[in-house]
This record gives C-alpha cells, structure tokens and sequence, in this order.
C-alpha cells in the first residue's frame, strides 16, 4: 500500500506562517508524523509540497497505478482551481482533501471548495492530526 500526500502552496511556511491559525509545527514535523504513522500501520507514505498549480496537476495526473490514496492539502487553490479538482477526478485514485485549520470558521471565500467534492471525504480543523486522520480514512476505505 503506497499514499502521497501532497501539499499545496504556502505550507511550506508553516511553523513561521500565522501560528495563531496553522500554529508552530513545520510541514516537516508533519509529514515526519504521517510517515511514521503510515510505517508504524506498514504503509509506504511519500510527500510532496509545491507552490504551483501545474505542479500539482501533474503529481495528481501521475499517481494512477502508482498510489493506492492520496491526501491533499490544495492549501490556497481549495477556493480557486478548477484544475485540481478536474484532475483529481481524473486521477482514478481517492483523494482524501485535509485542512490544518477549519475554513469554515473563517473568511467567507475559503467556506467554498472546488475540491472537496471530487474528493472522498474532507477532514478539517485538527491541525496536524488532520492529515493522521485522513491516513486513518483512507486506510479503511481501501481496506
Ligand atoms: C489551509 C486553509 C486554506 O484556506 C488556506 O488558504 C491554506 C491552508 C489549511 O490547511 O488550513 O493555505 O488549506
């Protein structure tokens, strides 16, 4: 069993990035715990993080036949991409879309989601145990 996560832009400033929202871990520290997690339950987990949509696209676009699930994070482009949530429809694998924060609890422009409904299911709000629960979601769901 293979998961990716993959993170979208700005997370690679957390722990320094508005620690009132996203508090003072690092992506890092989080993903050390989603690999550990995923070693500890003897599943491969693989991250990546990037600032770019097409970047993104194109890891989605190559996860079929490689990854058995994937977490994502689409960060600032939840709101905005119609082109990761086509390519996560496309992408023929689970998604599972986490938040570190809850966006409904914020902004009115982070309550839509162009994402969250191509995905299987949304997890928010837990901080870094947000993504420890997807891993956990998507394992029974690929069980
Ligand atoms: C976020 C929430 C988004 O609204 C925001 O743009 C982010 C992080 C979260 O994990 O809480 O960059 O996805």
């Amino acid at each position: 069993m293979k998961i990716l996560v993959l993170n979208g832009p700005n997370l690679n400033l957390l722990g320094k990035r508005e620690p009132g929202i996203y508090g003072s871990q690092t992506l890092e520290d989080i993903m050390d715990a989603v690999v550990t997690r995923g070693k500890d339950l003897g599943v491969a987990v693989e991250t990546f993080q990037s600032n770019e949509e097409g970047t993104l696209v194109t890891r989605l676009q190559e996860c079929s036949g490689r990854y058995d699930g994937v977490i994502l994070n689409p960060a600032g482009y939840t709101h905005t991409s119609v082109a990761l949530r086509d390519a996560v429809l496309a992408c023929d694998v689970p998604c599972v879309e986490v938040h570190l924060s809850n966006p409904h609890q914020r902004e009115e422009f982070r309550h839509r989601s162009f994402t969250a409904g191509a995905c299987v299911g949304q997890i928010s709000g837990f901080g870094g145990t947000s993504y420890l629960l997807a891993l956990q979601g998507l394992l029974e769901l690929l069980k």
